[in-house]
């Protein structure tokens, strides 16, 4: 499973990405109102530090809307991946890009139908929300269960983006259910790396060593 920070912070970026735990980078409007920064300017410099690829929302709501600032934000680096929200005004502005070599990312998902939908429109990634939909007591990877038996029904190619990941057990849930990617805020990224029985181990580990008043140096 890839893994993309959901972030518009390049400093945490850049430290996932030093730590080479970095497939890509996702962000949306909220995240770049909580940056403070510009947003062509913030998606500038994110693909100037990540190979992978960096989802920039439209803000318009209609077709023509979406249409012309996707062209406009396409032209910011050739790894932005045009995020689209899933309506039918944004599933017809997926099949727009499809067409032209753009890769997009369907957001907004809270159904396998919507899922579905966003597979026949040829989109490159459907980004299910699993933690809002825990919020409202709705299971959310019961959904990310659906979507994969409904594209691998079909042998679609769209590829299941897990968002709005909150925990270390969302992540290892997605990767259970067999998302091919999910999108995680940095604190929990670092997280994974954490368990007490690692900590207390390396604790019984440096006391020993220093016992042994040998270095390796
Ligand atoms: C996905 O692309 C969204 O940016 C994100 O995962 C939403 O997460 P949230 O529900 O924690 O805001």
């Amino acid at each position: 499973m890839k893994f993309f920070v959901d972030t518009a912070i390049i400093a945490e970026i850049k430290e996932l990405n030093d730590y080479g735990l970095l497939d890509g980078v996702t962000t949306n409007p909220s995240l770049i109102a909580k940056s403070g920064r510009n947003f062509k300017e913030v998606i500038a410099e994110i693909c100037e530090v990540v190979d992978g690829p960096v989802s920039a929302e439209v803000a318009a709501m209609d077709y023509d809307g979406m249409v012309a600032e996707g062209e406009h934000l396409a032209q910011i680096a050739d790894n932005v991946v045009i995020k689209l929200p899933l309506t039918l005004d944004g599933l017809k502005a997926c099949r727009h890009f499809t067409a032209k070599g753009i890769k997009t990312n369907v957001t907004l998902c809270f159904a396998a139908n919507q899922a579905l939908l966003a597979a026949k429109a040829g989109a490159t990634y459907i980004s299910p929300f699993v933690g809002r939909l825990d919020d409202l007591n709705i299971d959310g990877m019961t959904l990310i269960h659906e979507i994969r038996e409904i594209y691998d029904n079909y042998g679609f190619e769209t590829q299941i983006l897990a968002a709005s990941i909150r925990s270390a057990n969302h992540v290892k849930d997605a990767a259970i259910a067999g998302a091919d990617v999910a999108t995680i805020p940095a604190s929990v990224i670092k997280g994974l790396a954490n368990h007490t029985l690692t900590d207390k181990g390396l604790d019984q580990f440096a006391k020993d060593w220093a016992a042994t008043g040998q270095s390796i140096l």
